[in-house]
């Protein structure tokens, strides 16, 4: 009999805060500015499932504006604030306290599951909150063969997030240059690689806009 994994346990864990505190500063801050561009004069920004604000450190600077990380993690929570971010433990499926204007949510578990009412679940919170105008940008991995187990942005989530009244605004990938060139090569050269392939890239980002 297979043991079940504790994913809430996982995301509590030393472990997963140094796997999520570990990306490549370069590689992300370059995600990042790829959807950052979609996210500036909105105030306040809500980011869902934000891990450890690696993300949030990045995009926050590059927004202006308020900017609040929240994630169901006390412990992500607790990582997110040792960077200074305004960080709240939240639940994604039950947003309150907050009208955000735009929403960012980068690899949340609920979006990444392969349960497809989960996510619709996910996608029905996301619209109750954001006013007319608002900007909900949400990213994946790209290859479902490389995800292992991970659910990566489709037509799926597309109609879904349509049908509650979003217009697309971008759907794209990027990061197509790994974390371990980007320590070895010059970033001048991550960043010539990323332009000529990034849509062959190992993230999807789907940025929609609210009626
Ligand atoms: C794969 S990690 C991604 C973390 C971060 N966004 C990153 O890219 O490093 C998934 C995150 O979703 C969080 N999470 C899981 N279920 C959640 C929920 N219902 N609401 C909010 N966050 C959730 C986990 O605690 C974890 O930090």
């Amino acid at each position: 009999m297979g043991v079940s994994f504790d994913r809430d346990a996982y995301y509590e864990s030393a472990r997963a805060v140094g796997v999520f505190n570990a990306y490549h500063g370069g590689k992300e801050e370059l995600f990042c500015r790829r959807f950052a561009e979609f996210l500036k004069g909105k105030s306040p920004i809500l980011e869902l499932g934000g891990g450890t604000g690696f993300h949030a450190a990045l995009v926050s600077r590059m927004t202006g504006g308020r900017y609040v990380h929240t994630d169901k993690s006390a412990a992500m929570c607790d990582a997110a604030r040792l960077r200074g971010i305004e960080s709240r433990q939240m639940d994604g499926l039950a947003i309150d306290g907050i009208e955000p204007q735009a929403i960012l949510a980068v690899g949340i578990s609920t979006i990444v599951s392969e349960d497809f009412d989960l996510r619709k679940r996910q996608f029905l919170e996301m619209s109750r909150v954001l006013p007319s105008g608002g900007v909900l940008v949400i990213t994946t991995p790209a290859y479902r063969r490389l995800s292992g187990e991970m659910h990566c942005l489709d037509a799926s989530d597309r109609n879904a997030l349509i049908g509650l009244g979003f217009t697309e605004l971008a759907w794209f990938r990027c990061s197509i240059v790994p974390a371990g060139l980007w320590r070895r090569l010059p970033r001048q050269l991550c960043w010539i690689l990323e332009a000529a392939f990034a849509s062959f890239g190992f993230r999807r980002v789907l940025v929609v806009k609210k009626h």
